[in-house]
């Protein structure tokens, strides 16, 4: 029989992630050391209370059941928890849970959009803040993050037409890949510019609590107007290190979570109850490992980007995420190529700027998720393969 797929499927292709994989399994398999600083899935382990919050709720058979809605407490335990961080006051019909922020941002155009609408999405930006609209049959079109305008956007250089044409914009600091943090006067900008032009908010804050130097992640929803605009991601993932047990909220404006919630209450049937006690654990238990995974990062980052340095490697650097964000040394202009190098002469796996849109050409991105002696032998490793050229 010949199936006759959806031509969104063309939109697909496997590109650089499974020639990625490809070149560490033959390396591994060869006994080759590989250094893989492409994934950031964080290797820090969740904290004891909230592995225990789900046990003991994974034991109550009555826990077993379709959850449909999220719990009184779970609700509760977000306003607490954002209240206590950002000083914001949610009302209950300002939030909501989902199967992490990735299924958030991969349907919540389908409550905007119309076929083709237009979504703007910045280039460089994290893969499904395009793809998320592009499956739900919405146009997207790009607005720029520049080294220049020190990644932050810049709103004059978002064609009037197409602020006109736009339903919504995707916005995300701190940035994956980019590794920036956006001053409040930037998201102030953004809520005049999407009232001016009544576009939606929606704002990724998927590292709300991984920023460095001393400094605060803060809320989109803390700012003012914000609530009139749009809504906020926010995960657990990243934060409690609860990757797996996907669960995150949307967070805001309460007409676009209403909407959001009645296209849910036809394909989803609600969070796992122990995994939402395990939220409540997370959300209302000690914050002591959120201050801990913070500081670790940020010494990775300090001897990744000063071990580079110190071997001719200059600007590698992060202000938040799990991730540095990198120019090519010398002597390199093309990602791509440079990654499949970098593998096969030091065994170390990063991901090209080029697969996070055209503008992350010319860098590359490194995930944090080895610990500080590990990020010295990289180092050396990268040293020793002679790929930096003085
Ligand atoms: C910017 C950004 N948003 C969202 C996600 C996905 O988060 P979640 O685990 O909540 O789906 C990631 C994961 O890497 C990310 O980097």
């Amino acid at each position: 029989m010949e199936f006759k797929f959806a031509d969104r499927m063309d939109n697909f292709q496997e590109g650089i992630f499974t020639t990625l994989a490809n070149i560490k399994k033959k390396r591994i398999n060869e006994n080759k050391p590989v250094f893989d600083l492409s994934v950031g899935t964080p290797d820090f382990v969740p904290e004891k209370h909230i592995m225990d919050a789900l046990v003991k709720a994974a034991q109550v058979p009555e826990n077993y059941k379709y959850a449909l809605t999220d719990t009184d407490e779970l609700i509760e335990a977000v306003k607490i928890w954002y209240k206590r961080r950002y000083r914001v006051d949610l009302e209950s019909d300002q939030i909501m849970s989902l199967y992490g922020s990735q299924e958030g941002l991969s349907r919540i155009a389908l409550t905007i959009c119309n076929p083709g609408d237009t979504v703007l999405v910045p280039n460089p930006g994290y893969p499904v803040f395009a793809m998320g609209p592009m499956l739900n049959d919405a146009h997207i079109e790009y607005y720029e993050l520049r080294e220049d305008n020190n990644y932050v956007i810049d709103f004059k250089s978002i064609p009037e037409e197409l602020a006109k044409k736009a339903k919504a914009i995707v916005v995300s600091y701190p940035a994956n890949p980019i590794c920036r943090v956006a001053p409040v006067s930037m998201y102030k900008e953004l809520i005049e510019w999407a009232k001016k032009y009544n576009v939606i908010v929606l704002h990724d804050n998927a590292y709300s609590e991984l920023v460095y130097d001393g400094k605060e992640g803060i809320s989109f929803l803390s700012v003012d107007g914000a609530m009139d605009v749009g809504i906020e991601f926010n995960s657990l993932s990243k934060t409690y290190n609860l990757t797996g047990a996907r669960i995150s909220f949307a967070i805001g404006n309460s007409q676009i979570i209403s909407q959001f919630k009645k296209l849910r209450s036809q394909i989803d049937y609600g969070i796992f109850l122990p995994i939402q006690k395990a939220a409540v654990a997370a959300l209302l238990g000690p914050q002591t490992s959120v201050e801990r995974n913070k500081q670790e990062y940020e010494d990775r980052r300090n001897a990744l980007a000063d071990g580079l340095a110190s071997i001719g490697w200059k600007g590698v650097m992060s202000e938040g995420t799990m991730f540095a964000w990198a120019p090519l040394p010398d002597g390199y202009t093309d990602s791509q190529e440079f990654v499949l190098e970098l593998i096969n002469k030091a065994g170390v796996v990063c991901v090209p700027g080029s697969a996070f849109g055209s503008l992350g050409e010319g860098h590359v991105r490194f995930a944090l998720v080895y610990p500080v002696e590990k990020m010295k032998l990289i180092v050396q490793a990268i040293k020793e393969s002679g790929i930096i050229k003085k």
